[in-house]
């Protein structure tokens, strides 16, 4: 079975599940993408702050699989929102990606750092002259998407966010969903820590499933993107064969009742860092 698609709101169309690659060193970059081709993945989620984006590069040009089968994102980093810096690190992207993206991120929104609707004024242009085919925000928070629906042309295609069992974000991405912007769950699996859940692993077995894959699954029906990261083969090929079953309604009521509030991530409205 194929992996399912949607269709964002300039008419590209996105697999709704991928491999993420932040925290894989630069050096297992390329070994990771190419074993997850293998598996049939074909969308990446990269960032200029996982400094891996070469490695993806230069994996799709060994794979010989052709460039507009293969969906690429990365994210414009927290320490380029200035014009000039974040013109060089788009290019520089670019360049390391082997070709424009297919999407492009404002990774964090930075609010007590500048304005964010400045940084998304430049996403436009970057969309403009062709260094990405639609772009998109990451971790913006309602007001945040506010104030762009507010005051620029252009709606976001995606909000990328932390989203699991233990931290179902619900309004934002009731939120999104009225304006056109597709959540894409960032963390899916909670970096493992959904993993050992006691309602979890009963749902497991009534499906027959592993814990991750119903987690996965949950996702997908909800209309989310997600891209879990994993370095290992075996894992890539079990967090991809989730599409040839279906929770029943109780089993995503149970899933739905697990909802802590619990972030395993930082606050975008506290988060500030900018790296070196
Ligand atoms: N926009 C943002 O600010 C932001 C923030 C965080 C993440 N992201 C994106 O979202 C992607 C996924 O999030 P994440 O990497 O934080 O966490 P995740 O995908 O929820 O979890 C990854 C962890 O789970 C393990 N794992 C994966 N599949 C497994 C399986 N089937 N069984 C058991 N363990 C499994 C991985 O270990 P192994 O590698 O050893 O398998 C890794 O330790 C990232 O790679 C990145 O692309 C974006």
């Amino acid at each position: 079975m194929s992996v399912p698609k949607l269709v964002l709101n300039n008419g590209v169309v996105i697999d709704q599940l991928g491999l993420g690659v932040f925290q894989i060193p630069p050096a297992e970059t390329k070994a990771a993408v190419l074993a997850a081709l293998e598996v049939g993945y074909r969308h990446f989620d990269t960032a200029q702050m996982y400094g891996n984006e070469r490695g993806v590069g230069e994996a799709i040009a060994e794979s010989g699989i052709p460039r507009d089968e293969i969906f690429v994102t990365s994210k414009l980093n927290n320490n380029s929102h200035e014009p000039d810096v974040a013109k060089a690190a788009t290019a520089r992207s670019v360049e390391a990606l082997g070709g424009p993206m297919d999407l492009y991120l404002i990774h964090w929104p930075m609010p007590a750092v500048g304005d964010f609707v400045d940084t998304w004024r430049l996403m436009e242009c970057f969309a403009a002259e062709g260094l990405t085919r639609t772009i998109g925000v990451s971790n913006f928070q309602i007001p945040h998407l506010q104030r762009v629906l507010d005051e620029t042309a252009t709606v976001p295609a995606v909000n990328q966010i932390e989203v699991h069992p233990y931290f179902q974000q619900d309004a934002l991405r009731a939120f999104g969903r009225e304006h056109g912007i597709v959540t894409q769950a960032w963390s899916p699996i909670a970096q493992g820590k959904v993993l050992g859940d006691a309602v979890l692993a009963a749902i497991a077995a009534e499906t027959g499933r592993t814990v991750a894959q119903v987690v996965l699954r949950w996702h997908l029906e909800r209309g989310d993107v997600i891209f879990p990261k994993s370095t290992r083969p075996e894992r890539m090929a079990e967090n991809f064969d989730i599409f040839d079953f279906a929770l029943t309604d109780d089993q995503t009521a149970r899933i739905t009742a697990l909802d802590a509030g619990l972030r395993g991530g930082p606050n975008p409205d506290e988060f500030n860092w900018i790296p070196d």
